[in-house]
């Protein structure tokens, strides 16, 4: 008895979340990993070709890329996926490189993607290299009858990094020069004693630390130690920190909200695919992830379809919609068709100079969505100057209508607002108060608006998602996030009990909503604008320079699971406490908090939960939590 007990209290222990303190700490905690002002751009062979790579095709879609003018329009890297080696020699733990794909490598005895790398870089590229944190790596696992797996022994399989850690990056990093790697995580997930491949012999067993889908039984701590290490040995070969490094978790293991110190860019779900749903699938999952994004860390929904499928020369108007998509979730852009056959009209379009430009703005602020059903979604994305981009998309397969109101771009409903159409290139009228818009099927519309400000002399704090880091979340046992479109993944059927529910985060803070996707609400006071986390938590929030004076109506939301439990709201200015509330309770009317910021760089937001709660977290809103 003792010992199930025991037992019990160890598992459950292994499930809670870690938080870090909830103490100011006066400077701004987010540590680049790499180097990523905007979100990166480039062409990654996988969606192209699979494991099915050879040097001669990625050097074609690298010369498109620079003969077409893609290259000057951003998409520089040049990343060579899954499918290069041939083995680990393991007299030294070399790797070998698979010089019947790659030519250029075959040097002598010891292989080197140095000649590559060399020649992209000769071209005005950088170059990208794929690896797996654990043993083994996907295609391995998932590309089984391949000709281009890796051969020989079980231990000359094991072309993972785990037990190769510094040799591997300093070998991609150091002698291949290579800028970028994306480390993916099958070796941790798929190696389990029951798959084929490793009931066989030909791969050694590596018990998973990774279920996808079920948060409660992957090892979120242990997996975040391997990524630690890898970023640590990134830092030691490159100090300069000209890299970028892709972390490829399919949204397992809370990495979204974990990802941003421990990677450039990190997958918020499963793999993309050419088709729609899929598509719209893997863009949720970076949608309600505002605040984990911005200059030098990046949500990634995975690579561009664009090219592909239901995105293929004939779907330019699906092609676009998912270009736009990317662009207002400032997501990276990695194009993943076979570029030497490419039309013209679908390299004009991914040039697009205006959408381009909104994804890169150089405030990396990431699109909050400012309305949403299941048919239609507004998203609005703040740029650097000021002006808003606004995404108007059509879910569905048939038209609709859409309402955009100056509220949504918090602008003054009674001052003119200029739409410019982002793909057209051309302005597109003004309008007062509201527009009215028809959509086609699938269509999403792309705008840049310019109008008066709803604050004469400040913004939301909500409005600029990518000066917030999220210090402590509050969330104390991982959750599921319910919120997003369930595709039926393209290798499955719906013979296996529905998808559901599958990535960890449920309860981060959101930008003019509850963490739980409820409208902000104090004592039936409902905020349109605003942030809404859960107690004991930590927002960092950069301030504009200049800014004079922060004010927010607090309270604890309306929607709060724990109803009994007091908070008190605290804001500190470069580590010196400015103003509080004392401890609230759920209906309680909203209390004005105030404090003047001349002088001041970062503000940190605290909810402090006083007493426990036992039925469950208590949601509190910082209601038009702004800056003038
Ligand atoms: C998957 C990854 C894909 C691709 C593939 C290679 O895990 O999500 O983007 O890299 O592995 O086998």
């Amino acid at each position: 008895m003792k010992l199930l007990a025991l037992s019990l209290l160890v598992a459950f222990s292994a499930q809670a979340h870690a938080q870090p303190t909830l103490e100011a700490t006066g400077r701004w905690q987010h540590q680049p990993v790499g180097t990523a002002p905007t979100p990166p751009m480039g062409w990654s062979s996988w969606n192209a070709f699979r494991v099915d790579i050879t040097e001669q095709k990625v050097l074609d879609s690298a010369r498109v890329i620079v003969d077409s003018g893609l290259a000057a329009a951003g998409y520089r890297s040049i990343n060579v996926d899954d499918g290069w080696w041939l083995k680990r020699r393991t007299a030294d733990g070399r790797l070998q490189v698979r010089t019947g794909l790659f030519p250029s490598a075959a040097t002598g005895a010891d292989t080197s993607l140095r000649p590559f790398t060399d020649r992209i870089h000769a071209m005005g590229l950088k170059a990208g290299l794929y690896t797996d944190i654990g043993r083994n790596a996907c295609s391995q696992a998932y590309d089984a009858d391949s000709p281009n797996l890796p051969e020989g022994t079980a231990a000359e399989r094991e072309v993972g990094l785990m037990g190769f850690m510094r040799q591997d990056v300093a070998l991609f990093f150091g002698e291949w020069n290579f800028d970028y790697l994306k480390v993916d995580g099958c070796g941790l997930s798929s190696y389990g004693r029951d798959r084929p491949h490793v009931a066989s012999g030909q791969y050694r067993e590596y018990k998973p630390t990774i279920v996808e889908g079920n948060i409660n039984q992957s090892d979120v701590d242990g997996t975040r130690k391997l990524y630690a290490g890898l970023r640590d040995a990134l830092r030691e070969v490159r100090p300069r920190g000209d890299y970028v490094l892709s972390v490829c978790l399919w949204g397992t293991v809370n990495v979204r909200s974990w990802g941003q110190d421990h990677g450039t860019m990190w997958r918020t779900s499963r793999d993309i695919a050419n088709s729609f749903s899929q598509m719209v699938h893997n863009f949720d999952t970076v949608a309600t992830r505002e605040f984990y994004a911005g200059p030098g860390r990046w949500n990634d929904p995975d690579m561009l379809e664009i090219g592909n499928g239901e995105f293929d020369g004939s779907h330019l108007l699906e092609a676009r919609t998912h270009l736009g998509l990317w662009a207002i979730a400032a997501a990276p852009l990695m194009i993943g068709t076979d570029l030497s056959k490419a039309s013209p009209a679908l390299i004009d379009m991914l040039k697009a100079p205006e959408v381009i430009a909104i994804n890169q703005d150089p405030a990396g602020h990431q699109g909050v969505i400012a309305y949403a059903d299941s048919d239609r979604q507004i998203l609005v994305k703040t740029l650097a100057d000021g002006r808003k981009a606004v995404l108007l998309f059509n879910r569905t397969g048939v038209t609709a209508k859409f309402t955009l109101t100056a509220e949504h771009l918090k602008m003054d409903a009674a001052a003119p607002i200029a739409l410019r159409d982002a793909w057209a290139r051309a302005d597109a009228g003004t309008f007062t108060g509201s527009k009215e818009f028809e959509l086609q099927p699938r269509e999403a519309l792309l705008f840049t608006a310019t109008g008066r400000h709803l604050l004469p002399r400040g913004y939301f704090v909500s409005e600029r998602p990518g000066n917030v880091y999220v210090a402590r979340d509050g969330i104390r046992a991982l959750e599921q996030d319910p919120i997003g479109y369930r595709a039926l993944a393209s290798w499955s059927t719906t013979d296996n009990g529905g998808t559901r529910p599958a990535y960890a985060g449920w309860g981060g803070p959101r930008a003019d909503s509850t963490p739980y996707d409820q409208a902000l609400s104090v004592q039936r006071q409902v905020f349109r604008h605003g942030v809404g986390v859960l107690a004991d938590s930590r927002l960092q929030v950069q301030v504009a320079p200049g800014s004079q004076r922060f004010t927010a109506r607090v309270g604890v939301d309306d929607s709060t699971r724990g109803k009994t439990a007091a908070v008190s709201f605290e804001v500190w200015g470069d580590g010196r406490r400015l103003a509080a509330t004392p401890p609230m309770k759920f209906n309680q009317p909203a209390r004005e908090l105030g404090a003047d910021l001349r002088g001041v760089r970062l503000i940190e937001l605290i909810a402090r939960q006083h007493g426990a709660e036992p039925a469950g977290p208590v949601v509190v809103t910082w209601g038009e939590a702004r800056i003038e």
